[in-house]
């Protein structure tokens, strides 16, 4: 390097080129060699997607700084496959369906690749071994490894090539497995996410976020910041010319704090520079001069007498309030031979996809405001934005790009606002990558809950009245809030028949990170709490856990709580199918609720009959549901 240029070989090709000292390899392989099938997930050498092999080695490329790859001969996932034609191993994966949002999977592919050039003969223990450093949040690894397997076995000669082929899909697509289309993209890395995606001229983005949780914001000078060479703009709330504020269902986020914060990492302003590195030394000269507030972190505090107002617009800082009625509950209790009581709470979760948020946004030759971002709601988002920016709808466009997991995390417009108001100030294409940390910090969590769960019951376990009461901390924004506590008080009941029920969800406004859409939308939390007391219950009454559900289990014909006739209801086999699985010896439980045959785990060996069920004419259907 005595010429400040890096020598290596990348997938054959020989390099020299001068490297920045912060580059890690990573870097390196992306931002200068526009190598992109190499992710960045985690940053910090948990998640596998930037695997690399460095001298034949496999490596997680984003804890090699650059320098140490001098001379080194180094391979990429764009390296793998021969003039074109993909490796038995990236067949395998596409024959599988080993790909889903396919973020993980060039990693995967580097990972699986080294465990076969070290071991051709890998049983699947040392498999699941060698792919140990590598994460996927979609495909549950099941597929990964037939994938695995397939390949070892076609590089050994125990399978043909021809296990390889397409089966298929008959005449109908449905029971049938369908390859996707996108998978040979996914595993040669070939695949553009937006933060892979690069315009000409583009410029770097990095945010300024709260340090407090609730703050006033007296001030925000950006002057120092601006005037730094490479910058290129700097925007705030000011730079807003429409009418501000975005959200799944009440619009109250503005796009950077406005008089302001509410929670923890909430943006404030954002740079846009030549470099991040630019950028990032940029967000250290604006001074913003706050005074601080009092804070609320508890729901049910926040409701009560006193509590700081997250937002003034909000009566008991409540974001929404479902109730929902049926029969009476009162009389209902009243008939009760057992009344049980319990609180239930479920946590905070993180969605953690492989691919943190990012975007491009630019404005084209015809003044259309164009975003590209992994945005699970693009409709919603061009409407929200047309508002925000203050341009006519046609005026704005939305790019879905892939969307390296999302379930229901990327629903909101945390970020894509910025990035367009930026491109129209600075007249120049922009990009923003979230860091791993920053995607924690500043995006939805699934709600948590407490749920106080009442249930009167007779003898025989059939329930006679439920008070449900659910309050989940929306956090400092109200983003899905409101169709989450929606769909909670819709299953609140889960499958069961209860002729007396009250329910109320609230969702309630705090200064901790915004909660939102995740994966069931609220049903998961509910369920938990149902389910758990009905095991409670059944254990007090002396009953078989499916016992006291089979008394209980909606019918055809039964009226749910939301007032909807059922014409079908599939718990009964549900039930049937769940005692048969896991092999469940009929009986009173114990408190530990394992009432197994044996301790040698569900009975895999029995089939699963729901599948076919749906594939009964509906008549049918009926009849044996009723009988
Ligand atoms: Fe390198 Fe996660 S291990 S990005």
């Amino acid at each position: 390097m005595s010429d400040g240029k890096i020598r290596m070989t990348v997938n054959g090709r020989r390099i020299a080129k001068p490297v920045e000292g912060r580059y890690r390899l990573l870097d390196f392989l992306r931002e200068e060699l526009h190598l992109t099938g190499t992710k960045e997930g985690c940053g910090a050498g948990e998640c596998g997607t930037c695997s690399v092999f460095v001298d034949g080695k496999l490596v997680k490329s984003c804890l090699m700084p650059t320098a140490k790859a001098e001379g080194a001969e180094i391979e990429t996932v764009e390296g793998l496959a021969v003039a074109g034609e993909l490796t038995a191993l990236q067949k395998a994966f596409h024959k599988t369906g080993a790909s889903q949002c396919g973020y993980c999977i060039p990693g995967m592919v580097m990972a699986a690749t080294s465990a076969l050039r070290e071991n051709p003969f890998a049983d699947i223990e040392e498999i699941k071994e060698r792919l140990g450093g590598n994460i996927c949040r979609c495909t549950g690894y099941t597929k990964i490894f037939e994938a695995v397997e397939l390949a070892r076995d076609i590089m050994n000669g125990k399978r043909p090539a021809t296990a390889l082929d397409s089966e298929g899909a008959g005449d109908s697509y449905i029971g049938n497995n369908v390859r996707r289309l996108d998978a040979p993209s996914k595993v040669s890395g070939a695949l553009k996410y937006a933060g892979d995606m690069t315009m000409p001229g583009m410029l770097h983005m990095q945010v300024l976020r709260s340090p407090h949780p609730h703050a006033r914001i007296v001030s925000i000078d950006t002057s120092e910041a601006e005037a730094m060479e490479g910058v290129a703009c700097v925007i705030t709330h000011k730079d807003v010319p429409g009418k501000d504020g975005f959200g799944v269902f009440v619009h109250d986020q503005p796009i950077m704090a406005r008089d302001k914060v509410r929670y923890v990492g909430e943006a404030v302003a954002a740079v846009s520079a030549e470099t991040q590195e630019i950028a990032r030394k940029a967000l250290a000269r604006i001074k913003v001069d706050y005074e601080e507030l009092p804070a609320v972190f508890d729901p049910e505090e926040a409701m009560g007498e006193g509590a700081a107002p997250v937002h003034d617009y909000a009566e008991n800082n409540i974001v929404k309030h479902i109730p929902v009625r049926k029969g009476d509950v009162e009389q209902g209790f009243a008939e009760a031979d057992l009344v049980v009581e319990n609180t239930y709470t479920t946590q905070q979760v993180e969605h953690a996809y492989l691919e943190p948020e990012a975007g491009l946004a630019h404005v084209d030759h015809d003044g259309v405001v164009t975003v590209i971002s992994p945005s699970q709601n693009i409709t919603h988002h061009r409407h929200m934005l047309s508002t925000i920016i203050d341009k006519p709808i046609s005026k704005v466009r939305f790019i879905m790009s892939p969307v390296g997991g999302g379930f229901g995390g990327k629903e909101d417009m945390i970020y894509q606002g910025m990035l367009a108001l930026s491109a129209m100030k600075s007249g120049r294409p922009v990009r923003l990558v979230f860091t791993r940390e920053e995607s924690i910090i500043s995006t939805a969590k699934r709600h948590p809950a407490r749920i106080t769960y009442r249930m009167g019951l007779k003898k025989d376990g059939r329930i006679t009245a439920v008070s449900f009461r659910m309050i989940s901390d929306g956090g400092a924004y109200g983003l899905s809030t409101e169709g989450v506590m929606r769909k909670a008080a819709i299953l609140s009941l889960g499958p069961y028949d209860i002729a007396n029920a009250r329910i109320d969800t609230y969702g309630v406004y705090t200064n901790n990170t915004p909660s939102g859409a995740f994966r069931t939308f609220g049903a998961m939390q509910a369920q938990f709490a149902t389910e758990s007391h009905l095991d409670i219950c059944a254990e007090k009454l002396g009953l078989d856990p499916f016992e006291i559900r089979r008394r209980n289990m909606m019918k055809p014909g039964s009226l749910t709580h939301t007032q909807q006739r059922l014409e079908r209801a599939a718990i009964g086999e549900v039930l049937d199918t769940a005692e048969a699985f896991c092999r469940w010896e009929k009986g009173a439980p114990t408190s530990r609720g394992a009432v197994r045959k044996d301790l040698g785990g569900p009975d895999t060996r029995q089939p699963c009959t729901l599948g076919a069920r749906f594939r009964k004419p509906a008549e049918a259907e009926d009849k044996q549901e009723v009988a």
